[in-house]
């Protein structure tokens, strides 16, 4: 069959990897027969195979499927199908491929969309110079991994001055459906100064991938990037499967010394993939239907993005929110694993404010160390105002408050409109890091009085007019440098 994952040894001359595919060569004709299938899960009997191994199952009138050993049922193993089954009845001949699935990655994937067996989708054919890799490979060492100390551009003002991302830093984005997450993917994307960006669409709808590649990532995005995509029809396996092979691609370019940006829309969806397989294979249901398995793979997926000494794995992992309730079992054990979370809020969508992030939930657990400490405190000032604002919110709306009886509230009502300015920003537009820090700083300055290159001198603590007026002018004027500096670049 074409396109079937071969075991032709890598082409480079890497003794690990060679040592490593030769072990999981099937050196004997492998065979049995199907003896059951219940719902997706094909047991077969006459042969073993161990778990994570690639099996054909051979209608004698249909193309072969792919199966994936996801457990046994005594001694017999069960297969799911990586592809959908055209046909098959019980006594079907079933052969063993290989010990584990492999994939062909290198520099000449970037621009190209693959799915989750790493074939091209995009109608090209894959250049030649690829090697073949595993794509279940274990985590970097955790003292093989040095500090994170150096930010990462996303090119998103609310990310890069209120919640700076590092090198080989982790973070979920977490959202209900239709807020917002691969709007702002696109955004990180096409704004990011990594030089390799790999997106996994894990159970995605077919519409959505030809619009996000198309609209969203656009030819610019594309260019630096690779595309793993298994949509929501594809069986579960498959869908599984789609992000370790993109996070299999992020290693490798990684390996060659790149920093990459790994971004996986969504890891609920990878997550609810095994949830159907751990419960074909008979385990047994936990917290909403989760089998354990699924808080066994998180971490394992995870882990495997991070800085190593040769490059870097920036990773976000994007988490769908059922009923957008935070605290449900996927987003509570991805909030814990990971180094940082950015939450969408949808009331903040509802009312044109995009992209929809809701700092005061969100936070960088690194940005202290990648900020400078003047940074720092005019990031927690800001933080302050909003949360501020939130805490009085209704009291303003309705009225309640008057202007002057509390200092705090005041200033946090005079920040709002300057903050916004800093915050909202159009899905086309990328602004460079320093310059979304210089706003920060002129932010704060002008809400405080202080004097900051270029920035306010005026004296105006303690009155909120005159705060509001000299924030939105050091807003207003950092929006325009940009303006002038994306001009001055086009130019
Ligand atoms: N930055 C933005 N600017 C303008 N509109 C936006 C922005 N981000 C999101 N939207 C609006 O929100 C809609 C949904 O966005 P998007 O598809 O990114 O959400 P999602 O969270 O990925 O959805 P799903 O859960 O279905 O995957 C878009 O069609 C768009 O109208
Ligand atoms: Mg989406």
């Amino acid at each position: 069959m074409s396109g079937v994952p071969t075991l032709d040894p890598p082409r480079l001359p890497d003794p690990a990897a060679t040592a490593s595919s030769l072990r999981k060569t099937v050196l004997f004709q492998v065979r049995g027969r199907v003896a059951s299938l219940t719902g997706d899960a094909v047991t077969v009997q006459g042969m073993t195979a161990p778990l994570g191994a690639i099996c054909e199952l051979l209608p004698p009138d249909a193309p072969a499927t792919l199966a994936r050993v996801i457990g046994f049922d005594d001694t017999r193993p069960i297969l799911a199908p990586m592809e959908p089954i055209t046909r098959l009845a019980a006594g079907d001949r079933v052969r063993l491929l290989s010990h584990a699935l492999t994939l062909r990655v290198g520099q000449s994937l970037c621009g190209r969309i693959v799915d989750a067996f790493g074939r091209p989708i995009d109608g090209r054919p894959l250049s030649e110079d690829l090697m073949r890799v595993d794509v279940s490979h274990s985590a970097p060492d955790s003292l093989a991994r040095p500090p994170i100390d150096q930010p990462l551009q996303t090119g998103v003002r609310a990310i890069d001055a209120m919640l700076t991302c590092g090198v080989g830093q982790r973070l979920g984005i977490f959202a209900g459906s239709g807020v917002g997450k691969s709007t702002l993917l696109g955004m990180i994307t096409r704004g990011t100064n990594a030089d390799r960006v790999v997106i996994a669409m894990v159970g995605e709808r077919g519409r959505e991938v030809g619009e996000f590649i198309q609209r969203t990532l656009g030819e610019e995005g594309l260019k630096k990037s690779v595309v793993v995509v298994a949509t929501s029809d594809k069986p579960a396996a498959q869908r599984l499967s789609a992000a370790y092979t993109a996070t299999s691609i992020a290693e490798q370019f990684r390996d060659e010394g790149h920093n990459v940006l790994l971004l996986v829309d969504s890891v609920t969806r990878f997550a609810m993939a095994q949830r159907e397989l751990g419960l074909a294979a008979g385990e047994p249901p936990t917290t909403r239907g989760y089998p354990p398995s699924v808080f066994n793979l998180l971490p394992q997926l995870v882990e495997r993005a991070g800085r190593t000494e040769k490059g870097s794995i920036t990773a976000f992992y994007t988490v769908l929110v059922e009923g957008d309730d935070n605290n449900e079992p996927i987003a509570d054990t991805v909030r814990g694993l990971l180094d940082g979370h950015i939450v969408l809020n949808r009331k903040l969508a509802h009312r044109g404010h995009f992209p929809p992030i809701d700092i005061p939930e969100s936070v960088s657990r690194l940005q202290n160390h990648l900020v400078t400490p003047e940074i720092g405190a005019a990031v927690l000032k800001i933080r302050e105002h909003m949360v501020q604002y939130d805490n009085s919110e209704d009291l303003i709306s309705i009225g309640a408050y008057r202007q002057g009886s509390d200092p705090r509230i005041d200033a946090a009502i005079a920040m709002r409109d300057p903050i916004n300015i800093l915050l909202r920003q159009h899905s086309d537009d990328q602004t460079p890091m320093e310059m979304s820090h210089q706003m920060v700083m002129k932010l704060a300055a002008a809400q405080t009085g202080q004097a900051v290159p270029g920035g306010q001198p005026a004296n105006v603590a303690n009155n909120p007019a005159a705060q509001q007026a000299a924030a939105q002018q050091a807003a207003q004027q950092a929006a325009a440098q940009q303006a002038a500096a994306k001009q001055a670049a086009g130019g």
